[in-house]
């Protein structure tokens, strides 16, 4: 986890849709703020030590903010609710240097972006980065109701509204995502991203699969996942510190390593954003994340400390 900081100012706040905070954030000095790359997400600190990730959400050619797309979720753990009562027009906070673990590839031939919900942040950040590259692709984009959905406005005023589609769950059937029309027929060259609620994603991505896309091919990013630490009890041998612990069922790797004084740095505790990724040096972990990819996973020299565990009696970490 990158531990540089930006000290932004909230310049605008708006709430749209159903409970979707919109923000303006800039640099506090006035001076422009660090490129970023369309996917990047940036960690927001809240007061009490809470650090959520946020997708941005604005064009990366703007240099003078960085816009958030907040989805309050009373159901969460806390980061959402923090952000909608504590970030106003005017306040100052911190957050992370932008990162980026959903790149886009620019040399897609046709690029499908399917955004659910909040989901469509990144997908919006792509959206200019392809229009601005003079790139062919289309945005998709599902929400329950129109009342409820949030960067409506923005995207019909967008020099690429032509290339954006709407879906909505209470409308008519005839404009509902039909995944086997956009992602049917011959597939070279055709990237898809999906971002979105868990159920949205695995039915895009196992369509796209179905449908023939090739599965390097296939972008997601999670954006919530749900973690299980169940399972057998295995040691952990921390090498650099000189450590060793046993890990119970239940408990994770980073609350194991607590108790023998190790502090691992962690933000989504779902095995979603990355921060407490370290490398495996013997052993065979049990991956549990939807972090690394199924061919990182498959190497099995890196772990997701807050979520995986162990398919053998021993790991020894370079931590
Ligand atoms: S803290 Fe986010 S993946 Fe572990």
């Amino acid at each position: 986890m990158s531990e540089e900081t930006l000290n932004v100012v909230v310049r605008r706040r708006q709430e749209q849709g159903n409970g979707v905070l919109v923000l303006d954030l800039a640099s506090t000095d006035g001076r422009e703020l660090p490129p970023f790359e369309a996917g990047a997400h940036v960690d927001v600190h809240l007061a009490d030590g809470l650090v959520r990730q946020y997708s941005l959400a604005g064009s990366p050619a703007e240099r003078g903010t960085y816009r958030l797309g907040i989805l309050r979720d009373p159901a969460s753990r806390g980061g959402s609710v923090a952000a909608h009562a504590q970030l106003h027009e005017g306040t100052q906070l911190r957050i992370g240097l932008p990162r980026n673990h959903f790149p886009l590839a620019m040399d897609a031939r046709h690029t499908v972006l399917l955004g659910g919900g909040i989901g469509v942040t990144p997908m919006i950040a792509m959206a200019w980065a392809l229009f601005g590259a003079g790139k062919d692709f289309e945005l998709h984009y599902c929400g329950r109701s129109r009342s409820a959905t949030a960067f409506i406005d923005e995207l019909a005023a967008s020099p690429f509204a032509d290339r954006v589609h709407l879906h909505f769950d209470d409308e008519a059937p005839e404009q509902r995502l039909d995944l086997a029309t956009v992602l049917g027929g011959p597939k070279a060259g055709t990237h898809v991203y999906t971002c979105g609620p868990s159920g949205f994603m695995e039915w895009v991505i196992g369509e796209a699969k179905r449908l023939g896309v090739p599965e390097a091919q296939i972008h997601k990013e999670y954006f919530q996942a749900t973690t299980d630490t169940a399972g057998a009890a295995f040691e952990v041998v921390a090498k650099k510190s000189g450590k060793t612990v046993q890990v119970a069922d239940g408990q994770s790797i980073v609350d194991a390593l607590a108790t023998v004084g190790i502090k691992v740095t962690v933000s989504c505790e779902q095995g979603v954003c990355g921060t407490c990724l370290c490398t495996v040096l013997e052993g065979e972990p049990d991956h549990r994340d939807v972090f690394l990819t199924d061919d990182e996973k498959a190497d099995n020299d890196q772990i997701l400390l807050c979520c995986s565990r162990a398919r053998s009696p021993k790991l020894v970490l370079d931590i």
